[in-house]
């Protein structure tokens, strides 16, 4: 009997060794074989991440997976056996995040830290993107890492979504294009991104078990269509489902949004990942298509076997998910054993950001040629805390560890300015009094940093700052990021603000000086009710760690301003549809892992109801006549231009525009041709217009002129009927506006087009 058992542990051995012998390697054109290999134990464990490095919830270390790029989010499971590596995930948007520094070694691992989505948005220059996409890219390729967490493409459905810095726009053609440029950019490099948070994630209240309840027609036409855009034109390696419900069920457990839309109606070909510790049902989540659960919990992967022992996990489901997470894994440059240099070349990244945010830079009132300021204005006055403690963007997984941020107060002196010592030093102090206090206070690297706030310079400091400088600088800051909402209040200014832009304005006026606001934000503020005082409002939102150059290259004429809002600025917050069911004095809930579930059901908090349907932004304000304090797409230049011979050509399938920009004024500069689309009347009612496509023009000097070509499809100017759950083009004339804000339409033309219909699948009720 002994002998009977030793022989047989020792055929089992031998089996062991055998297949360990023989094991297949992993290669780009063996999968399924690879995937026939693998144990029941393999397959449910590659469908969980390794745990988050810093989250201690229990989940074991595997191997050395947390010191493959220490800082990153999360890998993949490794299984040396067959040959498959751990890959490294890691968050953007703003650039790579990850530890600059490593224990035992002095080196550093800092990444340069670019301008916020809303401000990259606000280039409308696809191209630009593009290029600073590239330039993330290198720096993801460069430090070891396989997949980027980004870019975060959700709809600013409401100016107070915490996220909204990281997302592009309230418009999803907008949103779409630029996230594809933005794909398309850091995957030049050979690695990945991960589109994200797909979808509805419209508010931070209680975003890991919010139902965001919306209609059929708005999902396709505002916050699908985001998605779609750049899933079709740029091919994400990766997509990150919500933490949210939609219409009831968790976005990670919905088949039909992360199946049948994403890769059955788009030809996604990519793995779908969970966002970090969400979802609930893990049998619910594969079946989706939800192929992998990040970071991971103890506990997936003997939910995902229970699953599979009790039937609510199919084999065939369990094998398919498995396949995508191989086929990512051998696109990486970690599986294709590309060893990384921690080098980038973080010199050119800065000029990258630098330039870029400039474009980003909006101009929004410029009285009397306040600026630029050229070689007329020598010494500035600086007010605002955040002229010297610069927001170079937003917190939470959507920072970056950058060894450096310029402020405003270094970018003028770069550009030649004297800016008065004496306020310096004022502002120095109180900076410091605040910033000793607020680290105390701050407990996480998640937490939203306050910035110092302003104070009220002295009548008698003012009137003297106002004789011994030639301009003055206010710089208005606000902060917000990921787990909460922003406060209503912050929307508004807040009475020192207001006193002080209407003191030092004063001051200056009397004294015959310009003032300028600045807006380093991050997202909508209100600004109808202050901005006659002041002469010019430069928005630079949160620019990167260039910031305070980019903003004085503009200031000064070194550059010039080309940005367009990428949504509305509302005169009061609550005039936003959308603002009747947003959380407006946001209870700043932050995720808990493994939340419980109360069973009451509270308004904003448990649900959202999408009331607006498709009239988010502009599509509310310029349908209904609504007054705005700065339109959708609005921006001015230091240069004037002229639209001339807008054209519209239609064939079978796709209509084309043009337009020629000039520049009739003294400055070279950059315009953008928004073209808004009207539509004939049809079984659903429609938006008074939408925007189509859009372009920018070269840098244009004084007199020289361009023609602009954009192309759209024809089926993209459909409509969704939910009743024949299909995409609509209604026959009839349809008018195409072209202009340089949604509320400055330059010229327009029309076409006569035949009706078009693509039935689609009847999902997300
Ligand atoms: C965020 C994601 C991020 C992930 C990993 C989550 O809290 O919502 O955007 O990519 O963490 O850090």
């Amino acid at each position: 009997m002994k002998r009977i058992i030793v022989g047989f542990a020792a055929m089992c051995f031998a089996t062991v060794m055998h297949a360990q012998n023989n094991a297949p390697q992993l290669r780009a054109d063996n999968i399924d074989e690879v995937v026939s290999a693998m144990t029941l134990d393999e397959k449910v464990r590659i469908l969980v991440g390794t745990g988050m490095p810093g989250v201690d919830v229990g989940m074991p270390v595997v191997g050395s997976t947390r010191s493959l790029v220490p800082g990153a989010a999360g890998t993949t499971y490794p299984i040396p056996r067959l040959g498959i590596p751990a890959i490294v995930l890691s968050d953007g948007p703003a650039g790579l995040r990850i530890d600059p520094k490593r224990d035992f070694y002095s080196k550093t691992y800092y990444c340069t830290w670019f301008p916020i989505g809303t401000c990259l948005a606000s280039s409308w220059n696809t191209e630009l993107v593009e290029q600073v996409g590239k330039a993330i890219g290198e720096e993801v390729r460069d430090y070891g890492a396989d997949v980027l967490l980004a870019p975060g493409n959700n709809i600013h459905r409401n100016p107070l979504c915490g996220r909204n810095f990281e997302y592009y726009s309230e418009d999803p053609i907008l949103s779409g294009n630029i996230a594809a440029a933005y794909i398309l950019g850091i995957q030049k490099n050979g690695v990945g991104t991960s589109l994200k948070h797909f979808a509805f994630n419209n508010q931070e209240t209680n975003r890991m078990g919010n139902d965001a309840q919306v209609s059929q027609r708005a999902a396709r036409e505002i916050y699908l269509k985001a998605f779609e855009i750049p899933v079709k034109k740029a091919q994400p390696w990766t997509i990150m489902s919500s933490y949210n419900k939609v219409n009831g069920t968790f976005t990670s457990e919905r088949y039909d949004l992360l199946t049948t839309i994403l890769r059955d109606e788009w030809g996604f070909k990519g793995a779908v990942m969970t966002d970090w510790f969400g979802g609930k049902n893990r049998a619910a989540n594969v079946m989706a298509g939800n192929d992998m659960i990040q970071p991971g919990l103890p506990f997936d992967p003997d939910s995902i076997k229970a699953g599979l022992n009790d039937g609510r996990i199919t084999e065939q489901a369990l094998n398919r998910n498995v396949r995508r997470i191989l086929e990512l894994i051998v696109k990486t440059p970690r599986f294709k054993g590309q060893a990384n240099n921690d080098n980038p070349d973080l010199q050119g990244h800065a000029k990258v950001t630098r330039e870029a945010a400039t474009e980003g830079i909006t101009l929004l009132k410029n009285e009397d040629g306040t600026l630029p300021f050229g070689k007329r204005i020598k010494n500035v006055a600086v007010y605002g805390s955040t002229s010297y403690d610069i927001l170079a963007g937003g917190s939470g997984s959507g920072s970056v560890n950058t060894s450096y941020t310029i402020s405003l107060i270094e970018g003028l002196r770069n550009n030649g300015y004297t800016s008065d010592p004496a306020i310096l030093e004022t502002y120095r102090d109180f900076i410091q009094a605040f910033q000793a206090e607020a680290r105390k206070k701050q407990t996480s690297w998640f937490d939203t940093p306050p910035h110092a706030g302003e104070f009220l310079p002295a009548a008698d400091s003012l009137k003297m700052q106002a004789a011994r400088n030639d301009a003055a600088i206010i710089t208005i800051g606000r902060n917000a990021g990921e787990g909460g909402d922003r406060h209503r209040d912050l929307f508004y200014l807040n009475d020192t603000e207001r006193q002080m832009i209407t003191n030092i304005c004063e001051a200056f006026h009397k004294a015959g000086k310009k003032v300028v606001v600045l807006l380093n934000i991050d997202g909508v503020i209100e600004t109808a009710s202050w901005k006659d005082i002041p002469d010019a409002i430069l928005l630079p939102w949160q620019c990167g760690q260039e910031g305070g150059n980019s903003m004085a290259d503009v200031i000064s004429g070194a550059r010039y301003p080309s940005g367009k809002l990428p949504m509305t600025f509302p005169i009061q917050v609550e005039d936003h549809l959308s603002s009747k069911n947003i959380p407006l004095n946001a209870p700043q809930v932050r995720p808990t892992v493994g939340q419980k579930e109360t069973g009451e059901q509270t308004n904003l908090i448990d649900y959202t109801r999408y009331e607006e349907g498709i009239y988010v932004g502009y599509r509310y304000f310029d349908t209904f006549q609504k007054n705005v304090s700065y339109p959708f797409g609005y921006g001015l230049s230091y240069t004037t231009f002229n639209f001339s011979d807008p054209t519209v050509k239609a064939d079978e399938n796709t209509v084309t525009v043009s337009v020629t920009i000039t520049n009739t004024g003294n400055a070279v500069g950059k315009e953008v041709a928004e073209v808004y689309v009207t539509a004939p009347k049809g079984a659903v009612e429609k938006p008074a217009q939408e925007l189509k496509a859009f372009a920018k023009t070269r840098e244009l000097k004084p007199g020289e002129s361009q023609t602009l070509t954009m192309t759209i499809d024809k089926a993209d100017l459909a409509s969704f009927n939910e009743k024949q759950s299909a995409w609509v083009v209604d026959s009839g004339t349809y008018t195409f506006k072209i202009g340089a804000s949604s509320r400055d339409i330059k010229g327009s033309a029309t076409a006569k087009l035949s009706g078009m219909k693509q039935k689609v699948h009847n999902v997300l009720k």
